[in-house]
């Protein structure tokens, strides 16, 4: 019995019979990992793929009419270059894992699952309970009385969401895990500068989860493509938050709040943005020969509806087949993907059998997208 890694389709595949409970070797020289859930005599590549998604957003609602009484903005100007007309706000004693609570228990519940049958934690957030350490993923773990999982963030920013559903697939195609809950959650209110109107009036709190699954039942429906991962570290500082890291630490008296809060050249996000969406996207379809057509959506991270309009308009793609609520939610950072798919499940529009296309992007600056067969 062994796995053996085929790079034609970058997957794994059990080869041989019998109960596997062996070390095997994943990646780099010397990393190992123990292989205990799964149980197969199957010879069939084990395939990644949505079990089931769920959502919370704290129900305090800020409309941009209350924006422009702490800020000098207005709702015209907020809609106009953002599409952007409300956001959600946290309570104030809500912490990211507070709202990845309620979102995880809904995806476990969807998927018939119980807390113990999740092998690994993993939470896209940049706003986390505690700086660094510990892990809202193990805070979240704890909240959850899932015993005893493997649990971390992962920090991508806004891409957060995709590099973590992309963790997830890898863990579960390798053998390594059998279900993981992947969970995006963030309270941006906590972070953003309530005096900076170029940046403030763009973020609202939330959080979105999924459950992935292994799958060797050919019949099930759902897989997840490998992903499109990338960074451009030299754009670090287009957006960021300059002290109270290990770079500037935050000193008594001398550091300013605002340089606690979150910093953004718009423009340059922007740009950078319009055109890494329409490479991902691309990149995707001609990896499996698709054509734009063939999508049933496209669930690109919730920025700004400009971003996504220029997206389509110069790539001459339907922009109706792109996904779009940060109308009510704003920008809700790793949460936006999950948020999304969650309400195009309870909408009834995205259904089983159906191709969609995500595409995350942000700070880093960072990107990433998947095909999924749902
Ligand atoms: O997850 C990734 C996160 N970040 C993003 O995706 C951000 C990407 N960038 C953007 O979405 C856009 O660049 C913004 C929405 C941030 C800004 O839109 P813009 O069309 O690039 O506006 P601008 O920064 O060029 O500003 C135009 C004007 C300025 O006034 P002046 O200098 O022309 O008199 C700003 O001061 O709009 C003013 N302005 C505002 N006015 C009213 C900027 N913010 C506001 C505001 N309300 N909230």
């Amino acid at each position: 019995m062994c796995l053996t890694y085929h790079s034609d389709d970058s997957s794994y595949k059990i080869v041989g019979r019998g109960p596997i409970k062996c070390t095997v070797v994943l990646g780099a020289v010397g990393t190992f990992c123990y292989v205990s859930r799964v149980n197969t005599t199957a010879t069939t590549p084990i395939r990644a793929r949505i079990a089931a998604v769920g959502a919370y957003v704290p129900p305090r609602r800020m409309t941009n009419v209350d924006l422009s009484r702490i800020v000098d903005t207005s709702d015209e100007w907020i809609s106009s270059h953002t599409g952007i007309r409300n956001r959600h706000i946290a309570e104030d004693d809500q912490a990211a894992s507070d709202l990845a609570l309620p979102a995880s228990r809904q995806a476990l519940e969807r998927a018939g699952l119980n807390p113990e049958d999740i092998d690994l934690i993993l939470v896209a957030t940049s706003t986390p309970d505690y700086p660094g350490l510990p892990s809202t993923a193990s805070v979240l773990q704890h909240k959850l009385e899932v015993p005893a999982a493997g649990a971390m963030d992962v920090v991508a920013a806004c891409s957060g969401f995709i590099y973590a559903l992309e963790t997830a697939r890898t863990y579960v195609v390798a053998g390594a895990a059998r279900h993981v809950l992947v969970v995006g959650t963030e309270v941006y209110s906590r972070i953003v500068d309530w005096t900076d109107r170029s940046s403030c009036v763009l973020f609202g709190d939330g959080a979105g989860a999924v459950i992935v699954s292994a799958s060797d039942n050919p019949d099930d429906p759902g897989e997840i493509l490998p992903a499109i991962l990338g960074s451009r570290g030299a754009g670090a500082e287009a957006l960021y938050r300059s002290h109270g890291g290990t770079r500037n630490p935050y000193v008594p008296g001398q550091t300013r709040e605002s340089d606690l809060k979150l910093k953004m050249d718009g423009r340059k996000v922007y740009n950078f943005a319009v055109a890494i969406v329409g490479q991902v996207i691309s990149e995707l379809l001609d990896r499996q020969g698709l054509r734009f057509q063939m999508l049933d959506w496209v669930v690109p991270h919730q920025a700004n509806i400009r971003i996504i309009e220029a997206v389509a308009k110069r790539n001459g793609w339907d922009v109706e087949r792109f996904y779009r609520n940060i109308s009510e939610y704003a920008n809700t950072s790793a949460a936006s993907i999950p948020i999304a798919l969650n309400e195009m499940v309870e909408k009834e529009i995205l259904k089983r059998g159906m191709r969609i296309l995500t595409v995350g992007f942000g700070a880093g600056l960072s990107w990433g997208g998947h095909l999924i067969s749902w």
